[in-house]
């Protein structure tokens, strides 16, 4: 069977990871799209793509593209994928799905039925670790939750200066800090529990009232040019409280200025019996805590359970990461779209949509300060209200 062809649109941070990823999956790099032709051009020499295509608009139409993978900033995911699913492309769009969770619904309803894969890269769940606290969680081992507590923590946006598209919510959308990376706590949180965040109270914190403006800077790069200072509307941090619809309590701290912070994703579902704790900066460890003692299990294929153990692709003690749950996801989502069913847990277009109206309830709790329903499904009513009354 001929490689499947993969377009990249937005060819930054993770634009170069979905790239090597999908290289991994057997695909070959048809074309790249950047924010301009030139930097098109220099990006296709660099993740061996065999065009450089003038825009984004024109790649995912290009009846020599099976799968685009959308990696712009966020203003652009909308508009991307609905025509790459209009013209038959199966897609990877990065996360936040769409601006707010009317435009995700939109999405979910083009894709729906289409045949084809749409699929939202919200990869922390490809870690052994996770898949081996969800397995303790759905089996009643860890016993009814009542807790789901924790943080995501950064420091790329600490200072003035340190500057990113995601600050302007023209391109990034209305909120920052959960949109950006509290989504992907949620979504692990649900994913994990098997339950739904149904109520959230939110307060957000904007620490840095003006940022230098960034254009061309790549997301986590500090230093290079900075341009005039400029207002910021979007949140550096957010404190969410939420319930759940099986009556867990749960908080999130999410940051981008925790200074010292990289990338800490910490998650913790306390049981009746037991509590589990995952931990992305020691992502080769699940902690288990009993009342007579806590234990520190590792990933090791021979001991997991085997939903964890598909994901563990190297023996205990040789360290997986970031960049191998991005392999595993994109090697799925490859595996459907060449024909295959899509493999249980596969974060799909849904699932952006779940993100998206979590945040429209945080945004909407943040702003008038009191607890707000999330909506469980925007379908057949896109332009209703997004947050009950
Ligand atoms: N799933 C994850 O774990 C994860 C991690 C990081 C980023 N993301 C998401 O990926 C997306 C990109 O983030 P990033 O960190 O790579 O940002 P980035 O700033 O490093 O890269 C964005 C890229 O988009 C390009 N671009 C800008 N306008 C464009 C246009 N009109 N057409 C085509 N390309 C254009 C820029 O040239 C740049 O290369 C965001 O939506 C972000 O939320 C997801």
């Amino acid at each position: 069977m001929a490689p499947l062809r993969a377009a990249i649109a937005g060819t930054g941070f993770i634009g170069g990871v979905h790239a090597r990823s999908a290289r991994l999956a057997g695909a070959s790099i048809a074309g790249v799209a950047a924010s301009s032709p030139r930097s098109a051009e220099d990006a296709a020499a660099v993740l061996g793509a065999e065009r450089a295509f003038d825009s984004a608009e024109e790649m995912v139409r290009d009846p020599g593209v099976d799968v685009v993978h959308i990696c712009t900033p966020n203003h652009l995911h909308l508009p991307l994928a609905e025509a790459a699913l209009a013209a038959g492309k199966h897609v990877i769009c990065e996360k936040p799905l769409a601006l707010d969770g009317a435009g995700a619904q939109r999405l979910v309803d083009a894709a729906s039925g289409s045949g084809l894969q749409a699929a939202v890269p919200f990869v922390y769940r490809y870690y052994p670790m996770v898949r081996e606290a969800r397995e303790r969680v759905g089996s009643g081992g860890a016993g009814a939750l009542r807790l789901i507590h924790g943080s995501y923590l950064q420091d790329w946006l600490l200072q003035p200066e340190d500057g990113n598209w995601r600050v302007d919510a023209q391109t990034g959308g209305a909120s920052r800090a959960f949109a950006d990376i509290g989504s992907h706590w949620c979504d692990l949180a649900e994913f994990v529990s098997g339950q739904r965040i149904t109520r959230v109270c939110a307060r957000m914190l904007t620490a840095v009232p003006e940022r230098a403006g960034a254009e061309g800077r790549q997301a986590f790069a500090s230093g290079g040019p900075s341009g005039e200072m400029r207002p910021v509307t979007t949140e550096d941090a957010v404190v969410v409280q939420f319930e759940t619809d099986a009556g867990a309590l749960g908080s999130l701290v999410a940051s981008q200025v925790s200074a010292g912070r990289k990338n800490r994703l910490w998650i913790e579902f306390d049981g009746a019996d037991e509590s589990l704790a995952f931990d992305h900066e020691q992502p080769e460890e699940l902690w288990c805590g009993r009342r007579e003692a806590a234990t520190v299990l590792q990933r090791d294929p021979a001991t997991l359970s085997s939903p964890a153990a598909r994901y563990a692709f190297l023996p205990g003690g040789h360290p997986q990461g970031y960049a191998d749950c991005f392999d595993a996801f994109v090697a799925d989502l490859y595996a459907a779209a060449r024909g295959g069913s899509a493999a249980e847990g596969m974060p799909a277009f849904t699932d952006g949509l779940r993100a998206a109206l979590i945040t429209d309830a945080v945004l909407t709790s943040a702003r008038e300060g009191r607890w707000v329903d999330v909506v469980s499904d925007l379908a057949g009513a896109v332009d209703a209200p997004v947050v009950a009354p």
